[in-house]
């Protein structure tokens, strides 16, 4: 039961970024000089992920073509002997099959996103990334709940405590006891009040799923938002199986956001040693002010 697939559902037209998505895929933006996809995509590889199956839409084909060869770049950056660059640009690519790509023709949700995927996902455990939540770790978010499920051979989420007041921007779980990292869930409610909130756990977007997940997205029900919730499918899930919340190690930045995405930059610009010193300069500056 090896992890092998993960679904990255890209459809999302970005518009908390608009004007700049508004032709650049918000999974492009980057992060000092990398596309948020492509961390995601480190990510999924690292933790022993051999097909990613990105689920995208017509309009945002321009994603496609960063994981594809560039022969006219490539050849470029040879004849200037930019090896280091070459190199760079060759890695991206990675090796026949191991992306592929479906397209979600309508903006139906979440759920409905993933369930795009079955035929190419077919009856194995799966992961699910969303390249928006951003995770800084040293052994990456993903790796470790494949850890988890190695363990546990069932559904794991990604789960981190928010404040009460921000509920409504989550998936919110609801569960017996939480002693540990790991803990079995109950419930899982998408995007409640606060007063209706049934704890401060969210969920982040990594996740593991067994296959039969894919027999209650099928039912297409319309969830929070008007949408088809992944949420409300592992809800369901959970009367027929356990499904644990992980609670992982590492800083997520939430790079759907415009303030999350800035302190993404400078969390990772800090990892750069060419760049801290200058960038530490600058803020003790600008704090001075
Ligand atoms: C999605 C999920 C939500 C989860 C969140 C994490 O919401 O539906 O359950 O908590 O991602 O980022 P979205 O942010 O796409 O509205």
């Amino acid at each position: 039961m090896k992890i092998r697939k993960a679904v990255f559902p890209v459809a999302g037209l970005g518009v908390r970024f608009i004007p700049a998505t508004k032709f650049m895929p918000k999974e492009m933006l980057p992060i000092v000089d990398k596309p948020i996809v492509q961390y995601a995509v480190e990510e999924a590889f690292d933790a022993g992920i051999e097909e990613i199956i990105f689920v995208n839409s017509e309009r945002k084909k321009g994603l496609e073509k960063h994981f594809k060869n560039d022969p006219e770049l490539e050849k470029f950056l040879k004849d200037k002997g930019k090896h280091d660059l070459l190199k760079q640009v060759k890695e991206i690519v990675p090796k026949h099959g191991k992306i592929k790509f479906v397209i979600q023709d309508q903006p139906l949700g979440l759920g409905h996103a993933i369930w795009c995927a079955k035929d190419i996902v077919g009856n194995e455990p799966f992961a699910v990334i969303l390249a928006d939540d951003v995770i800084q770790n040293k052994v990456s978010a993903l790796s470790q709940m494949v850890e988890q499920f190695n363990e546990f051979k069932s559904s794991i989420i990604a789960a981190m405590e928010v404040e009460k007041n921000q509920t409504n921007k989550y998936g919110i779980l609801d569960f017996k006891d939480k002693g540990t990292d790991i803990f079995k869930i109950k419930g899982m409610v998408e995007k409640p009040s606060p007063d209706k909130a049934p704890s401060n756990f969210a969920v982040v977007g990594r996740y593991i799923l067994t296959p039969e997940i894919f027999d209650f997205l099928e039912k297409k029900k319309i969830g929070a938002g008007g949408e088809i919730q992944l949420t409300d499918a592992i809800a369901e899930l959970l009367d027929i199986q356990s499904v644990y919340g992980y609670k992982f190690k590492g800083t997520r930045f939430d790079c759907g956001d415009k303030a999350g995405y800035q302190m993404a930059n400078l969390a990772f610009t800090m990892e750069r040693p060419e760049l801290k010193d200058k960038m530490l300069k600058f803020i003790k500056k600008i704090i001075d002010q």
